[in-house]
């Protein structure tokens, strides 16, 4: 039998994924964990706007036409390639972190923290339930008419790229994690600056 902590060892993002979308039972239940995320002062920052069926398309054609008319467009293969993955896509969930300037106690970096928490919570959730997960900040994530056009206003939201979620298109293939202990020492007391 396969543990919870085995699920999260084992996590792995899948970009190449295809329908069937999750069912709306699973994707409540991928979405509530998102709301299990650690958030200080309980302002739930988090928004997410879902995409499918015949959205996805008019997300593609958005997305690559912003991407076309910016300083850095997609060369013509680099097109092709974003349009044929967005086809199979069978599901987007797009980000964003509510900022509210009313609120000085808690910072915007602290939002979005607890935002991408959520969305990590969201990538294990998908991953435990068999599904193909990946969270991209391509395309036009970072042009504002991207971000309005998706309904996140950059006045009030930063937008936080969106997560590609269906069914696996091959088994996940699973990574080589780096050795924990790399990155972990003891602190024992204050050191001399
Ligand atoms: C905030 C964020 C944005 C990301 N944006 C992209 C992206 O635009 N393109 C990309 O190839 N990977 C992106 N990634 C990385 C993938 O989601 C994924 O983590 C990476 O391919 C490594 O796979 P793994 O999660 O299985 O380790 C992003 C990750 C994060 C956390």
């Amino acid at each position: 039998m396969t543990e919870p902590i085995d699920f999260l060892l084992s996590r792995t993002s899948m970009k190449l994924v295809t329908s069937p979308a999750p069912s709306d039972e699973d994707l409540a239940r991928i979405l509530q964990a998102a709301m299990a995320a650690p958030d200080h002062g309980a302002l739930q920052p988090w928004r997410f706007k879902i995409i499918r069926g015949e959205a996805i398309k008019k997300f593609a054609d958005f997305s690559i036409a912003l991407r076309q008319k910016s300083d850095t467009p997609f060369k013509p293969e680099k097109e092709a390639a974003t349009r044929a993955w967005l086809s199979e896509v069978p599901m987007i969930i797009a980000v964003a972190c509510h900022i509210d300037y009313g609120n000085t106690a808690i910072s915007e970096t602290e939002r979005v923290l607890a935002t991408g928490a959520g969305v990590t919570n969201i990538l294990n959730a998908a991953y435990m339930l068999g599904y193909g997960a990946f969270w991209s900040t391509g395309i036009a994530t970072y042009i504002d008419e991207f971000q309005s056009g998706l309904g996140f206003d950059s006045l009030d939201y930063r937008f936080m790229g969106f997560i590609a979620i269906g069914t696996p298109k091959m088994a996940i293939p699973q990574k080589k994690r780096p050795d924990y202990t790399q990155f972990v020492q003891e602190w024992t007391e204050p050191q001399d600056v």
